[in-house]
């Protein structure tokens, strides 16, 4: 293999067991006649998973594009048994009530150092990711609301021509439940205009979005794979005693406000995909709380 080549076989102290191989999911490494063999398309077969260097017992492997060795470390013994953790992720609940003090740089560091470790199709790691804080976050929050009250006044009072004007918009959505949608959006507007509680980022510090570049070869499942950063997210959170809210309406809102979407100033060509409000949390819950029964359906 030449210099670029994606994998790097260190053939003096390579033994042939072929661990390597037997893990490599894209067949680049692969056995032939008792040898191992590097495919002569492995720059484009390779994902760069590394599986093949976490494998072998001999450190014959490198994969020259990851290039900070302290990120190679042995697998610590896991210590968490199955209920801990089960706990833990129970543990975590949206927090609808933040502390207004900054979380620190240094943490929110660490939050989406853990997001890198998310699994990702085809190891793409299309997620990035825009930490926003301080002023801008009550500037993006002030911009929604105006927004919002803007399109709710734009809507006619009378109930019956308001849903027939939104359904145009929505029309697989019921006129019920588009009412529900309106009264609860002016609820808001009418609250948050009045002072009262942050219905938007429940009063947090800091806004993450995780975006990914849409002309990217990965971006058909950017989406799945932002969702599984942000879980990532939120566990670390989880453990660090922050809290975090998963930002539906901030994403509705970047992808409908075209000032919302100046003000964020995502990566040039990136299209937003999630976003989560984290905080310290300034209530704590007291108990793990119920979920539905699961729907299961085993097929034999
Ligand atoms: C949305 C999504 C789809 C995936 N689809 C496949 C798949 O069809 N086959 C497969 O072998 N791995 C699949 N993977 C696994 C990824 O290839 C894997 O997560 C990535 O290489 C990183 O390796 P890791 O999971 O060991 O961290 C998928 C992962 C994600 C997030
Ligand atoms: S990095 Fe992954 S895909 Fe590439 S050779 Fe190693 S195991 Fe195979
Ligand atoms: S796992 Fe390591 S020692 Fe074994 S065949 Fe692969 S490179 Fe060689």
């Amino acid at each position: 293999m030449n210099e670029t080549s994606p994998v790097v076989i260190d053939q003096d102290k390579c033994i042939e067991c072929f661990e390597c191989s037997r893990t490599c999911p894209s067949s680049t490494l692969y056995e032939k006649n008792n040898t191992l063999m590097v495919a002569s398309d492995a720059d484009v077969r390779c994902i760069r998973c590394a599986h093949c260097l976490g494998v072998c017992p001999e450190d014959a492997i490198n994969i020259p594009s990851y290039t900070d060795d302290s990120d190679i470390i042995p697998i610590p013994e896991h210590t968490i048994d199955p209920e801990t953790i089960l706990n833990f992720m129970r543990a975590r609940r949206s927090t609808r009530l933040f502390k207004p003090e900054p979380v620190e740089k240094k943490d929110l560091d660490v939050l989406i150092d853990a997001a890198r470790y998310a699994p990702s199709a085809h190891n793409d790691q299309t997620s990035e990711f825009t930490v926003i804080t301080g002023e801008m976050v009550q500037e993006i929050k002030k911009t929604m609301l105006d927004e919002a009250s803007l399109l709710v006044k734009a809507i006619p009072e009378d109930p019956a021509t308001a849903a027939e004007m939104v359904k145009k918009f929505l029309p697989k959505t019921s006129s019920d439940v588009i009412l529900s949608m309106l009264g609860s959006m002016k609820d808001l507007i009418r609250d948050m205009e009045k002072g009262g509680r942050d219905r938007i980022f429940w009063d947090a510090p800091a806004l993450i979005v995780i975006s990914a570049k849409k002309k990217s070869a990965g971006f058909s499942a950017a989406l799945e794979n932002a969702c599984l950063s942000a879980a990532y997210i939120m566990l670390m959170a989880e453990s660090m005693d922050l809290g975090t809210c998963s930002l539906g309406i901030l994403i509705w809102t970047i992808a409908t406000t075209r000032k919302v979407r100046k003000l964020i100033e995502l990566p040039k060509g990136n299209r937003a995909l999630y976003a989560l409000a984290v905080g310290k949390k300034a209530t704590n819950f007291k108990k793990l709380l119920p979920r539905n029964k699961p729907k299961i359906n085993y097929v034999e």
